[in-house]
C-alpha cells in the first residue's frame, strides 16, 4: 500500500503532510503561509524551490522551482523559498494623478501606514466604490520617492471601470485601501547580471528594479530592453535618460520606431546574449513575458515573470479585447476591465 502521509521541510521547518497535498496546503498544515495570491497558476507568487524530495510539479517546473498552488507532494520532499514581507492591508488617499503621456498617468496614493514591498512586487488597489486592480508600487520618474507615498504608472484605457475614471470620478483626496505584497518577480540580491524587459506599463516594476539594483549594488551589470506597441507608448524617457547616465544600457523598441533612438524588433529579439549565470525579469504582455521565459529557459538563465493578462470584459470584450490589465486573480475578476 502506498505511504499517505510524508514529512515536507519548508525553510528547514518539518511539516506532517499529506501525500497529494499541494505544498501550499500543505504548509498551512504546519502554520507556516507560502506567499500565494491567485492559487490558480497566475500570478507566480507561490514559486517555490525543491531542494530534493518527490513533487509533481504538474506542468510548473522552471529549473529547480515550482508553483506551490499547483505543484503536489508526491512523497516526502524539501523546499525552500525567498522571505517577503507579510501581506497587510492599509489605507490611504490619492494624492495627486498626473499625466506623464497622453493615456499614461503616475498616480501618487498618501498612505496612513506603511506597506512594504519588494522592487518587483505587486499591490492591489481598491479605489473606494470601484473594483480591485492590481498594480506594481514604483519608483517616481524623477525620482522623487517619499516616505508614506505609493506611486503606480496606469495607462488608461478609453471607457474602463476604473483607469478611464483616474481624474474625474477618482481625484486627489480619493479614498484607496491597498493590499498587499504580492509576486515573486522581486529583486534578489545576487552577484549575477541582470537583464530586464517590458511592455506598456511593465514598466513599473522594472524601472523599480533597476534603480534599486543600481543604488544597492553599483557594480552589478544591468540591461534593459523596454518595448511598446506604438512610440506613444514610451512614457519613460526621463527614466531612460537617468539609466543611461548610471552607465546602464537601454534599448527602446515599439513597432514605428526609426531603427535609430528607437528599434522595431520586438523585444524578446533585442535581449542579447543570454548564459546560465543570467537573471531575466519580464514584465508586461503575456506573450512578451512567454517569449521572453522561452528564451531564458533555454539558455539556462534564471527568470522571473510578471504577466499583465488580456481583460475578458463581457460587456466590452470586442472594444476591448486588446487591454492589458494587472494581474487576474480569480476567473471572477476576468469579468472587469483596467
Ligand atoms: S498563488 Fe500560485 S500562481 Fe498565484
Amino acid at each position: 500500500m502506498s505511504k499517505s502521509t510524508c514529512t515536507v521541510t519548508i525553510n528547514g521547518k518539518k511539516i506532517k503532510a499529506n501525500v497529494g497535498d499541494t505544498l501550499i496546503d500543505a504548509g498551512l498544515g504546519g502554520r507556516l503561509v507560502l506567499p500565494h495570491d491567485c492559487c490558480s497558476g497566475q500570478c507566480e507568487s507561490c514559486r517555490v524551490r525543491i531542494l530534493e524530495g518527490q513533487v509533481d510539479d504538474l506542468g510548473t517546473r522552471e529549473k529547480n522551482t515550482v508553483l506551490g498552488c499547483l505543484a503536489v507532494l508526491e512523497g516526502d520532499a524539501e523546499i525552500s523559498y525567498d522571505p517577503v514581507p507579510l501581506v497587510k492591508t492599509t489605507k490611504g488617499i490619492v494624492d495627486s494623478i498626473r499625466k506623464i503621456k497622453e493615456d499614461y498617468l503616475e498616480v501618487r496614493v498618501k498612505v496612513f501606514k506603511t506597506i512594504p514591498w519588494l522592487p518587483g512586487q505587486y499591490l492591489r488597489a481598491t479605489f473606494s466604490g470601484f473594483p480591485s486592480r492590481d498594480y506594481s508600487p514604483t519608483t517616481p520618474l524623477n525620482l522623487d520617492a517619499e516616505e508614506g507615498y505609493v506611486v503606480f504608472h496606469i495607462k488608461v484605457y478609453p471607457n474602463s471601470i476604473v483607469s478611464s475614471k483616474l481624474g474625474s470620478e477618482i481625484r486627489k483626496g480619493h479614498s484607496v485601501k491597498l493590499r498587499g505584497p504580492f509576486g515573486n518577480a522581486f529583486l534578489r540580491r545576487q552577484p549575477e547580471p541582470i537583464v530586464l524587459t517590458s511592455t506598456g506599463t511593465g514598466f513599473a516594476p522594472i524601472w523599480s528594479i533597476a534603480v534599486a539594483a543600481n543604488r544597492g549594488q553599483p557594480g552589478r551589470e544591468i540591461r534593459l530592453v523596454v518595448g511598446s506597441r506604438t512610440r506613444d507608448g514610451l512614457y519613460m524617457r526621463d527614466a531612460v535618460r537617468w539609466l543611461r547616465n548610471q552607465g546602464i544600457p537601454v534599448t527602446l523598441t515599439a513597432s514605428d520606431g526609426d531603427n535609430e533612438t528607437v528599434m522595431t524588433a520586438r523585444p524578446y529579439e533585442l535581449l542579447g546574449n543570454l548564459s546560465p549565470d543570467h537573471i531575466i525579469y519580464s514584465a508586461g504582455a503575456p506573450s512578451h513575458v512567454d517569449a521572453t521565459r522561452e528564451l531564458a529557459l533555454q539558455a539556462g538563465a534564471t527568470f522571473y515573470a510578471d504577466p499583465f493578462y488580456v481583460a475578458e470584459d463581457s460587456k466590452s470584450i470586442f472594444t476591448l479585447a486588446s487591454t492589458l490589465i494587472r494581474k487576474v486573480k480569480t476567473p471572477a475578476d476576468t469579468a472587469t476591465v483596467g
